[in-house]
């Protein structure tokens, strides 16, 4: 059976240029390799409560399950306010919990930030790694993907327009792959 890596776009938004991105990526996969889009559409705001009484919501049980069956995570994310925004951090929440239990542990990751400014989610992209610490979530670090002007990446379609972005992505994605397939990443924590 092929490892999968789950595609995580942090945005909801119909026309979404993360989600998009995420698109882009399902045909740069290697062989080997499956990549997955996982939703985060229907994660609840987490909740302790989940955690600490009975009545997990279904959608708080079907996101973990989901992303226990991932070996691997691309971390696609655009940037509110200068920071992660709040659904994708709260997927980081929801799959952390229970305490012991997270899905995040050890699974090597990749982050790529878009914005349609120049900045490139910069911010976001270093608060997600913050967490990623934490999380015992390795990291690849080089090459960095930043991908500013993102809204002049598409065609009419949505999808990815041929050039020198589609091809930097596919390095990245290459340069994952590398990383992923070191498999020297310990979990320390359960
Ligand atoms: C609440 C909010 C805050 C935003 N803050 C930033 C920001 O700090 N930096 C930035 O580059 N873009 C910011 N933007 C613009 C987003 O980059 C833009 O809406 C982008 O298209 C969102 O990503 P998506 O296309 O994947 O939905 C913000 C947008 C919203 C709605």
């Amino acid at each position: 059976m092929k490892n999968v890596i789950g595609i995580l776009a942090g945005s909801l938004r119909r026309e979404s240029y993360s989600k998009k991105l995420a698109n882009a990526l399902l045909s740069m996969a290697p062989d080997e390799l499956e990549f997955r889009i996982i939703s985060l559409a229907d994660i609840p705001i987490y909740n302790q409560d989940f955690d600490d009484h009975p009545g997990v919501p279904k959608a708080v049980t079907a996101f973990r399950k989901e992303m226990e069956q991932v070996d691997g995570i691309i971390f696609i994310t655009p940037e509110y306010n200068r920071s992660v925004p709040a659904v994708l951090k709260n997927a980081l929440d929801v799959g952390s919990r229970p305490y012991g239990k997270s899905v995040w542990n050890a699974k090597p990751a990749a982050v790529f930030s878009n914005s349609p400014s120049n900045l490139s989610a910069f911010g976001a992209n270093h608060h997600l790694r913050q967490s990623l610490v934490f999380l015992n979530v390795p990291t690849m670090q080089q090459p960095e993907v930043y991908l500013p002007k993102v809204n002049e990446l598409f065609d009419e379609s949505g999808n990815l327009k041929e050039g020198s972005t589609k091809d930097f992505l596919q390095k990245a994605v290459n340069a994952y792959v590398e990383w992923f397939n070191k498999k020297i990443f310990k979990r320390w924590k359960n």
